[in-house]
Parts: structure tokens; C-alpha cells; sequence
């Protein structure tokens, strides 16, 4: 019986009130429940590896990376790691409004999971790909402050180290110019963040017992979650940007959020982005991409600079952005509840004029801000995060 259910409600057969009567709780119509199946199929997605890094899904780089990923000998003063700001048991973030490393940052550390998902890096997507944004903390002099020759020098004198270096990529540290050595360290880094896949959530099991009519496990999802469903994918218009299994579109947008860094410097978000991802060497246009054929270089050889892009910011993901407090570029929203007022008391004036229609002030009761906040929360994975 189950399957004729789970047919009859991805052809659409059943009626809003049939459906209803599966689900015991709020009731779907059916061009809802094509969109709640959008945000699928069934986590987590299969990834293939990442043509530009020819070490992506090797165990031995994947090994070299997640040692190096906590290792201080990455940064010149031997006293901080990746896992400094991105810490493990925070799902790979450090809790600040913005990071601090050799200096303050001008932004929040993203959790690092579901990369391979991303078009672009960081919040104003500075990077193309995930090695080129594993190298920039290495050699900022904000965070890591280390250097090619410093990294070439500190792998070479390390003979366990060297030998996993020369064991992934077939060269030696010692003779391998120093930049390419920065590089290779960066691809293994790379491929350890890849493994990094979230696990599935309570949305997730909601969202495939709706594809498989299963009404046990419909009704194992908390009625306030639905109705903040329902607010997501309707009324709150978050689905346009938080789309599809990600929940994100991957792209960039001014959502009202102040974009002073302090009285006097501001953050351009996306312009900047754009134009240091046009001209960083290390994007996928330039001498280090493995792929030959630059089969993923497309986005970055089109994109174009626009006036519209100053303040832009990238649209998250929201899987397990319950464990990721502060929110925002800048950390400045400390709750989700304050997330949610924010898009409910939206100041329509702050944004750009060319305007983003999807956006309006939603004016929620307090009622619908409760659900929304236990709709966010079902994105996440029920205890340590990782799967
Ligand atoms: C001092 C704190 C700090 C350190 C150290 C640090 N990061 Fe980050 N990381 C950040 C911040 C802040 C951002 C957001 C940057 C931006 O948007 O400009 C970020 C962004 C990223 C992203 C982009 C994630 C996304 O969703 O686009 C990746 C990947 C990343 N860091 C990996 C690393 C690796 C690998 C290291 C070590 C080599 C590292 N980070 C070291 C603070 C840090
Ligand atoms: C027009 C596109 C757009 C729409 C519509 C939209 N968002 Fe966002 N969302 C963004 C962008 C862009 C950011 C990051 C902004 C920044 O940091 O300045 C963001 C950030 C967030 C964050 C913070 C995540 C984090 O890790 O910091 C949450 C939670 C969120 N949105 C939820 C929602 C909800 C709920 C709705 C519907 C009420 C919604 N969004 C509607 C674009 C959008």
C-alpha cells in the first residue's frame, strides 16, 4: 500500500484532504508537497569528486588534510590551526560573532559542511573552489599569517609529513616550488572538507515519508515544524533563495543587513568577492586547476561585475543551523528567533533600490515566529551533527 500512496502523491493523485488524512497534521496541498519534495531527493546527496583537485576522494590526501586541519604548523606562530575557528565539536565554527585570529575578521565563521555543494566560497564568494579558499587562511595575515616558503619549510622537516606529502602527490616537498606546495597542501585540506556531509534530519525523514505516503513517520514531525513549513515554502518566501536540497541557491543577496564593519569601513560583500575571484591565480581559470578541460570554470568566467552586487552577501545553507549561532555575515543575530524577526520586521528602505521583490517586512505573530524557528531547527541533525 505504501508505494501506491507514495505514486499517487508524486502524480499528484491525491486531493489536499486525502493527503491530509495521511498525515494527521497539517494538511498540504498538493503543488506544497511538490515543493517540500524539492528540497530532496533523499538526503545525503552523492558526491562526486571535484574535477579541479586531482587528489579530491583519495583516502591518503583526505588522511594528509584532516591532519593538517588542526595542525598549528600551518601558522607562523605555531599557535593556531583551521580548527581554531572552525572547531569540530561546534560543527566547524567557533561561536563568534566574527573570528578572531591574528587579528579580528571582518566576518562569522561558516560551518564547513556539504561543500562540495557550493559554487562559491566564503560570504562574498571570494573563491571559485574549495582548495583556493583552504589556502587564503593559510597565508592571511589576519588568521594563519604563514607563507608558501614558510609551509614548503615546515612540511620538509618533518619526515613523517614529507613522506605523506610525497605519498599523495608523487612529488617532494623539498624540490617542489613553495607556491606549489601551498597548493597541495590546500587540495588536501580540500578533500578532508569534502567528507563533511551532515546527516539526515528530522525535515529529511519528514520529506521522504510525504514521497513514500508513510503516515507513522509523517506523524513523527512536530505539528509546529509543519506549520513552519508551510510559512517557508508559502507566506515567508524563503524557499526562493533557500532552495532545493542545500537550501540554498548558492547565490548572493541584500537581505537589509547593515554592511558597516565599523563607523568607518564597510563591507562590499559580492563586489569584492567578484572582483578578487577574477583575479586571484588560483581560481579555476588559472595554471592550478587539474582539470584541463575547465569543465567547472564556466560561472567564473562570466560573471560579471554590477552595481547591484555592492552589500550582496550569499544565501546559506540552512542545513544544521541550529548548531551554527551567531547568524549572518557578520554574527550579528545571535538566535534564530531574532533571524526570524528579523525577515518579520524587515526595514524595506535598507534595501537596494533596484529592489528585491521577493523580500517584504512578513509582520509574523509571535505564533508563526515559534514555528518558523521549530521549522529551522528540524534542518538540523539531532545531536553531534556529523553523520
Ligand atoms: C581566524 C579564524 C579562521 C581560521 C584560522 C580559518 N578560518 Fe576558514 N573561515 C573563517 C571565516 C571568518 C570565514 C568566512 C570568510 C569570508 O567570507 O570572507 C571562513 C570561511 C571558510 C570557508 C568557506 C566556507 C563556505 O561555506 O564557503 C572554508 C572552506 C574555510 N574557511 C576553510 C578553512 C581552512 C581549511 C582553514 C585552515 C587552513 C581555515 N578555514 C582557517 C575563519 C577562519
Ligand atoms: C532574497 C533571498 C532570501 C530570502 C527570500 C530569504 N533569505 Fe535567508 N538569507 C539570505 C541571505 C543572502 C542571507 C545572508 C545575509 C547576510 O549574511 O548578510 C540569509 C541568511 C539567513 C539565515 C542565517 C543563516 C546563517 O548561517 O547565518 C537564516 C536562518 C535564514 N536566512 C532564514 C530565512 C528564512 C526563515 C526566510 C523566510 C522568512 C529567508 N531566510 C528568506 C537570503 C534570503
Amino acid at each position: 500500500m505504501k508505494w501506491l500512496a507514495a505514486l499517487a502523491v508524486l502524480l499528484g493523485w491525491l486531493s489536499p484532504s486525502m493527503t491530509d488524512a495521511l498525515n494527521h497534521g497539517v494538511s498540504f496541498s498538493n503543488s506544497e508537497i511538490r515543493i517540500i519534495l524539492s528540497h530532496g531527493p533523499s538526503w545525503p546527496p552523492n558526491l562526486a569528486p571535484d574535477p579541479s583537485n586531482r587528489v579530491s576522494g583519495d583516502p591518503a590526501a583526505i588522511a594528509l588534510g584532516r591532519q593538517l586541519f588542526a595542525d598549528p604548523r600551518l601558522s607562523r606562530g605555531h599557535n593556531r590551526s583551521c580548527a581554531t575557528c572552525h572547531e569540530p565539536n561546534r560543527a566547524f565554527t567557533d561561536g563568534l560573532a566574527r573570528s578572531i585570529g591574528i587579528a579580528r575578521l571582518d566576518r562569522n565563521a561558516p560551518s564547513l559542511f556539504n561543500l562540495r555543494l557550493n559554487r562559491w566560497f566564503g560570504w562574498a564568494g571570494k573563491s571559485d573552489n574549495l582548495w583556493a579558499q583552504s589556502l587564503h587562511p593559510i597565508v592571511d595575515r589576519r588568521e594563519l599569517g604563514a607563507s608558501a616558503d614558510l609551509v614548503a619549510e615546515r612540511i620538509a622537516a618533518d619526515s613523517a609529513l614529507a613522506t605523506a606529502y610525497q605519498n599523495v602527490f608523487g612529488s617532494q616537498a623539498t624540490t617542489d616550488p613553495p607556491e606549489t606546495v601551498l597548493v597541495n597542501v590546500a587540495k588536501a585540506l580540500a578533500a578532508f572538507q569534502e567528507t563533511l556531509t551532515s546527516g539526515k534530519t528530522p525535515f529529511d525523514h519528514f520529506r521522504d515519508a510525504l514521497a513514500a505516503g508513510d503516515r507513522d513517520a509523517l506523524a513523527r514531525y512536530p505539528l509546529g515544524a509543519q506549520r513552519g513549513l508551510r510559512l517557508f515554502i508559502g507566506k515567508g518566501q524563503c524557499r526562493f533563495c533557500h532552495f532545493g536540497p542545500n537550501f540554498t541557491n548558492g547565490e548572493f543577496h541584500d537581505i537589509g543587513m547593515p554592511y558597516f564593519i565599523d563607523k568607518d569601513r564597510v563591507d562590499p560583500g559580492r563586489y569584492g568577492g567578484i572582483k578578487a575571484v577574477k583575479s586571484s591565480r588560483f581560481n579555476l581559470l588559472g595554471p592550478y586547476n587539474d582539470d584541463e578541460s575547465r569543465s567547472t570554470a564556466g560561472p567564473t568566467r562570466h560573471v560579471a561585475l554590477l552595481h547591484r552586487n555592492w552589500g550582496e552577501f550569499r544565501i546559506p545553507s540552512l542545513r544544521n543551523v541550529a548548531l551554527t549561532a551567531p547568524y549572518m555575515h557578520d554574527g550579528s543575530l545571535a538566535t534564530l528567533a531574532d533571524v526570524v524577526r528579523h525577515y518579520s520586521e524587515l526595514n524595506e528602505d535598507r534595501l537596494h533600490a533596484e529592489g528585491e521583490r521577493l523580500l517584504r517586512a512578513l509582520r509574523l505573530t509571535p505564533g508563526e515566529i515559534d514555528d518558523l524557528v521549530m521549522f529551522l531547527r528540524s534542518l538540523s541533525v539531532v545531536g553531534h551533527g556529523i553523520q
